[in-house]
C-alpha cells in the first residue's frame, strides 16, 4: 500500500526515545521529512544517525518561547503537513493528592502549549488543504489508572480539544484523531516496572510478568507496533478518519 508519506513534512514531539522515536523513524521510511523534537537533541542525534530525512529539534514543551521559535522555524518553510503531539508522561500520584502547582505545571507542557504549537500551525495545512494532526495520549483516558491522576485528568484535555478541532477542520482536509496506547514496551514502562518492584519489595520480572497477565493479548506491545498505527492515520489513505481514537492496548479496555 502506497502511504503517500513521500515528501511530507512531519514534526513528532517527544520523539528522542520510546514511541516518539519510533514514530519518527517510520514516518521517516515512507519517506517523509521527519522534525524530531524533544529536550535531548544529542540522543535524536544518536538515534537519526546514517537516516535519511530526520532533523534534530531541541525543544522543551514546558518552555513556550521554545515553543513558538520552533513553530517560527517551520513556518519559514511553509510549516508541516502532519503534527504527531506526544511528549512525557507527569508523574504518578492520587487525585487528591495532587496541588495545584502540578495541574498547571503539566498541563502547560502536556496540553496549552501544544494546543498552541499546533494552532500555530494549523493555518498553512488548512491553506494546503491537507494535514494530519495525532495525539498521542493513554489508555486511562477510557479507563483511568489508579495513582495516575495528572495523567488521566490532562490527557482528556487533549481528547476534548482534538474532538472539537476536528470538527472544526474536517471540511478543509485536515484530520484530527487520538492514539491510545495500552502498555506498550519502551524504556519508560520498564522504568514504571522498577519503580513498582522497589515499592512492592518484588522482583521486577514477577512485576512485569503480572502486569504482561492483565492484557488479552499477554504480551506488552512494541514501539512498532504503535508507531504503525501512527503512520497510518499520517498518510494518506486516512484522510475520511477522523474525530476518533484509537486504542492500540492488546484488548486491554475491557469495553469495546
Ligand atoms: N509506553 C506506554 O505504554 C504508554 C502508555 C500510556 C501512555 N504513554 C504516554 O505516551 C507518551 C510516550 O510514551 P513513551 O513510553 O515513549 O515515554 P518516554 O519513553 O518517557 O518518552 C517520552 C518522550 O518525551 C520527551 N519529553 C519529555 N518531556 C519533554 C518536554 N518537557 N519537552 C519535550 N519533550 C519531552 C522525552 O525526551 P526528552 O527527555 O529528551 O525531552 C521522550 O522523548 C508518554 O507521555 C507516556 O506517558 C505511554
Amino acid at each position: 500500500m502506497d502511504l503517500g508519506l513521500d515528501g511530507k513534512r512531519a514534526l513528532v514531539l517527544g520523539a528522542s526515545r520510546g514511541l516518539g522515536m519510533a514514530i519518527a523513524k517510520s514516518l521517516a521510511a515512507e519517506g517523509a521529512q521527519v522534525f524530531a523534537a524533544a529536550r535531548s537533541k544529542d540522543k535524536i542525534e544518536a538515534w537519526s544517525a546514517g537516516t535519511d530525512g530526520v532533523t534534530p529539534v531541541a525543544l522543551d514543551l514546558a518552555r513556550i518561547e521554545e515553543v513558538d521559535a520552533l513553530a517560527d522555524m517551520l513556518l519559514q518553510d511553509g510549516g508541516v503537513d502532519i503534527i504527531v503531539n506526544n511528549g512525557g508522561g507527569p508523574p504518578p500520584g492520587t487525585a487528591a493528592g495532587a496541588n495545584r502547582a502540578d495541574w498547571i505545571a503539566h498541563f502547560e507542557a502536556m496540553a496549552a502549549n501544544i494546543f498552541h504549537l499546533d494552532t500555530r500551525l494549523l493555518p498553512a495545512m488548512q491553506e494546503r488543504g491537507w494535514g494530519r494532526i495525532i495525539s498521542v495520549a493513554s489508555s486511562g483516558v477510557e479507563q483511568p489508572i489508579p495513582n495516575l491522576a495528572l495523567s488521566n485528568g490532562i490527557r482528556s484535555a487533549v481528547i476534548g480539544w482534538s474532538k472539537t478541532l476536528a470538527n472544526e477542520v474536517a471540511a478543509d482536509g485536515v484530520t484530527v484523531n487520538v492514539v491510545l496506547p495500552g502498555r506498550i514496551h519502551t524504556q519508560r514502562v520498564d522504568e514504571l516496572d522498577a519503580a513498582a518492584a522497589k515499592r512492592t519489595g518484588k522482583d521486577v520480572a514477577d512485576v512485569a510478568a503480572a502486569s504482561r497477565g492483565t492484557i488479552p493479548a499477554g504480551r506488552y506491545g512494541k514501539p512498532e507496533e504503535f508507531a504503525d498505527v501512527v503512520t497510518f492515520l499520517a498518510s494518506a489513505r486516512a484522510g475520511y478518519v477522523t474525530g476518533s481514537r484509537i486504542r492500540v492496548d492488546g484488548g486491554s479496555i475491557k469495553s469495546i
